[in-house]
């Protein structure tokens, strides 16, 4: 055997030790206790962080039997490794997903799932917007292995019903999507997709699972760049694949531990746990300044478009009404002077750090066109609805009224200078 990990089964994890609280605890309670119990750990408030990459054998025998999936048991930590099965317990709780797989980044996550359910002459059926590098892998990448990405306007109800075919092997998209907030109606894409057996994979990374739950949905799989919100924090890499139990261990033996490697390391899932912990307070923070800065931005002479699901002027706020519990702390926003009118407000900006990622306490501003989606060309930005004038806002935790004083002043600085 040339793999040390090539045999091993998906079920091949010690049995679970009985949890407290209820998995029917609320939201926050399970983000700060779920599938940790201090008994099982001397008592310990904060669960052991595991650094061991590989796990001893009683006997040869009962290698054997871990490799061969007759008995529980760790074996090596591309596989299974105690932290970071307690993040991925508490994060399928979450999500309310049956299982959960930990990765080394968002685009570790998109990778493993991707590679795992679909193969040459496949179609990905995918909406216009996607996050650069994940439209970098499936355009530049996947298409060069024969797989078909199709692209449509999943924000049409009956896009996906029309589109989907016989090669359709798997339905990807993100909600509000990067950069420039479209939403797309979850349930309905997933009764669309459900007759015809085709998953449907959703990136709720803008969202987390505390502002939506594609799973209770309909959705088959989540995937996230753990990177942003659920770390929180702007320190580490990391990404999770949230769904059913044989898919999760399906994803987890072939596109993790043969495909990417993608493994993320123990140290980076216990900082993820404590992000978890507040998870609940920093989204609902997030929220309520970005709805104030959006606002604002609404009524600025300056501002030619603001995309913000919170807006009544948002075109699809019915649904984001329905699909999310709050709007999120995301903000897309359009000067009438264009790409250069947004740089010179980027530019402008002191609080808000001039930065790519989202979802950390600090404030951050980016321009998607030359930054994130610079992966896509000037006319694939065109056709994929990508403005370059587009400015990317991750409204972070500082005292609102200092974001907003922040906000207004570079509007200023960067109307007087143009
Ligand atoms: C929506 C979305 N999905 C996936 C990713 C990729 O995540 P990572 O950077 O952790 O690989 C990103 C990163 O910005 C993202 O915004």
């Amino acid at each position: 055997m040339t793999c040390e990990t090539a045999a091993a089964k998906p079920g091949a994890q010690p049995d679970q030790p009985v949890h407290r609280p209820a998995s029917d605890a609320g939201f926050e309670t399970r983000a700060i206790h779920h599938g940790y119990d201090p008994a099982d750990a001397d008592g310990a408030l904060t669960p052991p962080v595991h650094f061991s990459s590989t796990y001893a054998f009683e006997s040869a025998e009962g290698g054997a039997a871990r490799f061969a999936g007759e008995s529980t048991g760790y074996i090596y930590s591309r596989v299974g490794n105690p932290t970071l099965d307690l993040l991925e317990r508490r994060l399928a709780s979450l999500e309310g997903a049956e299982a959960g797989l930990a990765t080394a980044s968002g685009m570790g996550a998109i990778a493993a799932t991707v590679w795992t359910l679909i193969g040459p002459g496949d179609e990905i059926l995918t909406d216009k917007t996607l996050y650069g590098c994940t439209f970098a892998f499936f355009r530049r990448a996947l298409e060069r292995f024969g797989v078909r990405i199709r692209h449509i306007d999943m924000t049409r109800s009956d896009a996906v019903a029309e589109a989907i075919g016989e090669r359709t092997a798997l339905i990807f998209f993100e909600t509000p999507a990067n950069p420039n907030m479209r939403l797309i109606d979850i349930e309905a894409t997933a009764r669309a997709a459900r007759p015809r057996g085709v998953p449907v994979v959703v990136d709720n990374t803008y969202a987390t699972p505390y502002l939506q739950r594609p799973i209770e949905l309909g959705a088959d799989l989540v995937v996230h760049s753990a990177t942003k919100y659920l770390g929180g924090h702007g320190d580490l890499m990391a990404g999770a694949v949230l769904g059913d139990a044989e898919t999760i261990g399906r994803i987890r033996m072939e596109g993790l531990k043969d495909m990417t490697g993608a493994v993320l390391s123990s140290f980076d899932a216990m900082l993820i746990l404590r992000g978890l912990k507040t998870l609940g307070l920093r989204m609902a923070r997030h929220c309520a300044t970005a709805e104030q800065v959006a606002g604002f931005l609404e009524t600025a002479r300056t501002v030619a478009r603001v995309h913000y699901p919170g807006l009544d002027s948002f075109p699809q706020r019915a649904l984001a009404r329905r699909q999310m519990r709050l709007p999120g702390g995301m903000i897309a926003f359009e000067l009438p002077g264009g790409l250069a009118a947004g740089q010179r407000f980027i530019d402008a900006t002191r609080l808000f750090t001039r930065a790519v990622s989202l979802g950390d306490a600090e404030s951050l501003v980016q321009h998607p066109a030359s930054m994130t989606h610079s992966t896509y060309t000037a006319e694939e930005r065109a056709r994929h609805g990508i403005a370059d004038g587009l400015v990317r806002l991750s409204v972070g935790l500082e005292t609102p009224e200092d974001i907003l004083a922040d906000v207004a002043q570079a509007l200023e600085a960067a109307a007087e200078a143009g």
